[in-house]
């Protein structure tokens, strides 16, 4: 008997559970896999397996109910996803794309190779110093894990020996090798989402990305940007999506530097949370285009249908138990869209949950965005 299709992911955390409503939507199932119960996606999901991928016999049942398997980040390793493909099961992206983008060193290589405009770069090997990087990267620069970094964890600014020392042993402790970036004076941080399937290649609104201490704090769609920046920017983020010879969902951040240039900061193979606004501001969100790819459906238009939107991220502001008390006062105004994550814990700075207004006044939403991100205590 022909059974409904289900899909696993490696990851139970936001990314996850918002893409299992648009799996639910469209009447398939989930399967999440996560080293603890009720994960934000598990909580939401009846298919729930406790453990993580190097627990060969979590992961078989898990594959086993699975047609088709994705990610909710880029940390699992590939290996881990050669075994699963190796089980028979479909991974996207694969584990070959993975190969070259979880890696940030990789990822910077095989970009540049494919003249695709990225910041530069150079592998920090035994017996590096602040002087001999510096010669080649310049005075400011930027020590980033190749493995496992994310909300700035794995990054350290560097501008002297002094710097350099100290942010080499920050990083040491993450358990990676380490890559130096040159550091980007830049104008603006943009970014978008591409979704390619066999078939076809669609692609979002570019929006204007702001990050606080490292951490994406908000977004504006669309970027105010001239025609052709916006086109530079989609070609290059279609090219670096091509790059890696990717199927699924992406999300490309880059630079917009003084003098005009679009450069990739890095690719996220996964619904991405410069996407979130698309779940109301565009005729199909990033979550629901990520489902249609990797089950090889048709995408849905990326159009969006309000002229303007504002996401913010609501960050946790203590630690806590994860629940917002004051929901009368935070819808009081009928044009947000407030979605909470179901996180058991709140600590400073995690991810708690968003917001996103539409409208067609940017500067008005922008500031009620902000007034309404002040009222959330979570
Ligand atoms: N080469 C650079 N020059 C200037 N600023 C940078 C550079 N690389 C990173 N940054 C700043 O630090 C932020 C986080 O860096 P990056 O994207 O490498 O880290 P991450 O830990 O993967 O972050 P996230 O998970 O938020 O994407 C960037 O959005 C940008 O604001
Ligand atoms: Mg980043």
């Amino acid at each position: 008997m022909e059974r409904k299709k289900t899909i696993g992911i490696c990851g139970g955390g936001q990314l996850a559970r918002m893409s299992a409503y648009q799996a639910y939507k469209l009447g398939f199932d989930i399967a999440i896999l996560e080293k603890e119960k009720n994960s934000p996606a598990g909580q939401i999901c009846k298919n729930e397996f406790v453990g993580w991928v190097n627990d060969e016999e979590t992961v078989k049942k898990f594959a086993a109910v699975s047609d088709v398997i994705s990610l909710e980040n880029e940390f699992v390793d590939f290996k881990r996803l050669e075994f699963i493909e190796s089980l028979g099961k479909k991974v996207v992206p694969s584990s070959k794309v993975i190969s070259l983008i979880q890696d940030k060193y990789i990822q910077k290589k095989t970009l540049a190779k494919k003249k695709i405009p990225t910041t530069r770069f150079l592998e920090i090997i035994a017996g590096d110093s602040y002087e001999s990087v510096s010669q080649q990267l310049g005075g400011k620069f930027i020590l980033k894990s190749r493995k496992m970094g994310y909300d700035g964890y794995g990054n350290a600014l560097v501008k002297d020996a002094k710097s350099f020392n100290s942010g080499m042993e920050k990083l040491k402790s993450r358990q990676s090798d380490v890559y130096a970036e040159q550091f980007i004076d830049f104008k603006m941080e943009l970014a978008a989402m591409v979704s390619r399937t066999k078939k076809e290649t669609k692609i979002y609104p570019v929006v204007h990305t702001i990050q606080e201490n490292h951490i994406c704090k908000i977004v504006i769609a669309p970027a105010q940007l001239h025609k052709r920046l916006i086109k530079l920017a989609e070609e290059i983020s279609i090219a670096a999506v091509e790059a890696v010879g990717g199927y699924g969902i992406y999300g490309i951040e880059l630079f917009l530097t003084y003098d005009d240039k679009i450069l990739v900061n890095e690719m996220a193979p996964r619904p991405h949370n410069s996407g979130h606004y698309t779940i109301e501001a565009c005729k199909t969100s990033q979550f629901e285009n990520h489902i249609r790819s990797i089950m090889n459906l048709p995408l849905g238009s990326t159009e969006m249908s309000a002229p303007f939107a504002v996401m913010i991220n609501l960050l946790g502001k203590k630690n806590g138990n994860g629940i917002l008390h004051n929901y009368n006062k935070v819808l009081l105004n009928e044009n947000v869209h407030l979605h909470i994550y179901g996180k058991e814990k709140s600590r400073p700075g995690r991810k708690m949950g968003h917001i996103t207004l539409l409208g067609e006044n940017l500067n008005l939403i922008l500031s009620q965005a902000r007034r309404i991100e002040k009222q959330i205590i979570i």
